[in-house]
């Protein structure tokens, strides 16, 4: 069945080599997910050795654990080792049908990073953005084809999560969108069309539920009643840990975004900020136990 909005099908371009920008998390998740699935060859790039190597080794870690999961047998684990490699130019997009960016959540970056790519790439290929809340007009503004422009937006952990928001820009043009649901039906996720507007949908709706998570400790609520009063609701996960797997950075620039858009709907926590500006990456410690000090920077006010 078509999902609501999509163009049809037939409409779509094939896809036979995807570029990547940013080799971090989600990058990498991203990157070894469309090796997996389309079973086509997966460019990362980063701006240096260090962050390349680590993106590429965080790929041959995920797929040894498939392989040791038994999910995938030791010739598809060396052909998707194979499949996903490094390159520290994007000259190496030359040929990419498929190029999606998951970088710093700056325009200004990305608008780079867009400049950089159309320069290489051929006219139909595909520029996906993952941003989480960051306008495509604006984004798309100095391209010379901002009709192949589109948001591509995974969940964390983009792995299991089957949501994909697919977010059509003012000049998305219908062969880029098509593109865009066969490739999200090629990875088995389940694609939503969703309009260029600040967060989008989903993120929208999460950072209201959050906001009002953080609201209650900002206002006095001890943080571990205010994290555990929903264990019998079902949710998989708490809300804190949500905040740590997305990551508070993240989080709080959403946040920001919203509250820039809708400032009488949506407020930026200051302890929030606090946390963030603290440089924790959360308010668990590695062995999943809260920290104190993180906890001690909202429950100080
Ligand atoms: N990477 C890869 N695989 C992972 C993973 C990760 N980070 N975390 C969990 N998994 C895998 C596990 O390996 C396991 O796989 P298996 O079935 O092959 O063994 C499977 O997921 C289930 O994991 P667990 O049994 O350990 O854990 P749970 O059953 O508790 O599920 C969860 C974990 C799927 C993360 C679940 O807690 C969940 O759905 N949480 C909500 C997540 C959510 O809301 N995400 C959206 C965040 S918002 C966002 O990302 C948008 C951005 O713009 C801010």
């Amino acid at each position: 069945k078509r999902p609501a909005g999509a163009p049809d099908a037939a409409l779509a371009r094939k896809v036979t080599k995807v570029g990547v920008v940013g080799a971090g998390l989600m990058a990498s998740q991203m990157a070894l997910l469309f090796a997996r699935r389309l079973e086509v060859p997966v460019v990362l790039t980063d701006l240096d050795e260090a962050r390349l190597g680590k993106g590429v080794g965080h790929v041959h870690a995920e797929v040894d654990k498939l392989l040791a999961k038994g999910r995938v047998s030791a010739d598809q684990a060396n052909r998707l080792k194979g499949l996903v490699t490094g390159s520290l130019t994007k000259d190496a997009f030359a040929d990419a049908d498929f190029v999606i960016e998951a970088v710093f959540e700056e325009l200004s970056v990305k608008r780079q990073v867009f400049a950089e790519v159309e320069a290489v790439v051929s006219p139909g290929c595909v520029l996906a953005t993952n941003t989480s809340s960051l306008s495509l007009a604006e984004m798309g503004a100095a391209l010379e084809h901002p009709e192949r422009l589109v948001g591509f937006h995974f969940f964390n952990p983009v792995a299991v999560m089957p949501l994909l928001e697919i977010v059509k820009a003012p000049s998305t043009d219908d062969a880029t969108l098509a593109t865009a649901f066969a490739v999200g039906r090629s990875l088995k996720k389940s694609s939503v069309l969703v309009k260029d507007a600040p967060a989008f949908v989903v993120n929208r709706l999460l950072t209201r539920f959050m906001g009002e998570v953080i609201a209650a400790v900002d206002e006095g609520t001890p943080l571990e009643t205010a994290e555990h009063s929903l264990d019998d609701l079902g949710l998989p996960m708490t809300p804190f840990a949500l905040l740590q797997l997305v990551g508070p950075a993240v989080g709080l620039h959403v946040a920001e975004t919203l509250h820039a858009a809708f400032p009488e709907r949506f407020g930026v926590s200051a302890n929030m900020a606090k946390l963030v500006a603290s440089g924790k990456p959360g308010v668990y410690l590695p062995d999943f136990s809260l920290d104190p000090e993180a906890v001690a920077l909202f429950a100080g006010g």
